[in-house]
């Protein structure tokens, strides 16, 4: 599982990266102030925007490469500090990156939660263990943003899987159904080949 990611790190197969980064992020991140833990991050610039928005950013990715590529393509200086994962810390903003497997994490507590790209690149049988390991590191009111998608499992299969609202409700029952929208144009063109019409991105949110 971990070898396949970071292959595709490197061979450059990472069309979920969005280079200016997620739009639903923009429109309904509401909070600031706030540590907040970005679990497999790539190298998305929304490390960038939360940092900007007076957070600081927490992010955890296996890849060398995507860390390395978040602050070399962005201009950020960084200096890495050894531990059980090397942390990676810009010089000029609050983003510290750990690289390294995301269940050997745990520098706790968060008072905020970004997910996008992460709860639905687990397969079903490794998502609980994501999400209470996730729940470990977040104070109990932490806030929250996820990003899941809903589709036809028949028609096409993931990552990025997807994970009905029951299952998002089972884990985070406070959670807020924000936003819904068909996102179909920007999946995986292995999606549309297989012949899936409707893609749901839908935006969870607490509080
Ligand atoms: C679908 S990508 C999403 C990246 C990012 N959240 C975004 O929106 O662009 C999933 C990322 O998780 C990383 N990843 C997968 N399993 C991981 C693990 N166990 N620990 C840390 N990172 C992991 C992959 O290398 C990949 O960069």
């Amino acid at each position: 599982m971990n070898e396949n990611w970071l292959e595709r790190w490197q061979e450059g197969r990472i069309g979920w990266h969005e280079p200016e980064g997620n739009a639903s992020l923009q429109k309904y991140w509401a909070v600031s102030g706030k540590r907040v833990l970005v679990p497999l991050c790539g190298k998305t610039r929304d490390l960038i925007w939360l940092a900007r928005r007076d957070n600081e950013v927490v992010g955890v990715e296996l890849s060398e490469l995507a860390v390395r590529a978040l602050f070399d393509e962005n201009d950020i200086a960084y200096s890495t500090v050894e531990g059980a994962l090397t942390a990676y810390v810009a010089t000029d903003h609050p983003i510290t990156i750990y690289c390294g497997d995301y269940f050997d994490f745990s520098e706790g507590p968060f008072d905020a939660y970004y997910d996008r790209g992460a709860l639905v690149a687990m397969p079903a049988n490794l998502r609980g263990k994501y999400v209470e390991h996730t729940r470990s590191l977040l104070a109990p009111d932490a806030a929250k943003l996820i990003i899941s998608l809903e589709y036809d499992e028949s028609v096409a299969t993931g990552p990025p899987f997807s994970v009905p609202a029951g299952e998002i409700h089972s884990y985070w029952p406070d959670l807020e159904r924000v936003a819904a929208y068909d996102d179909i144009v920007n999946g995986p063109p292995k999606f549309r080949e297989a012949g899936l019409e409707e893609m749901i991105e839908v935006v969870w949110r607490y509080p």
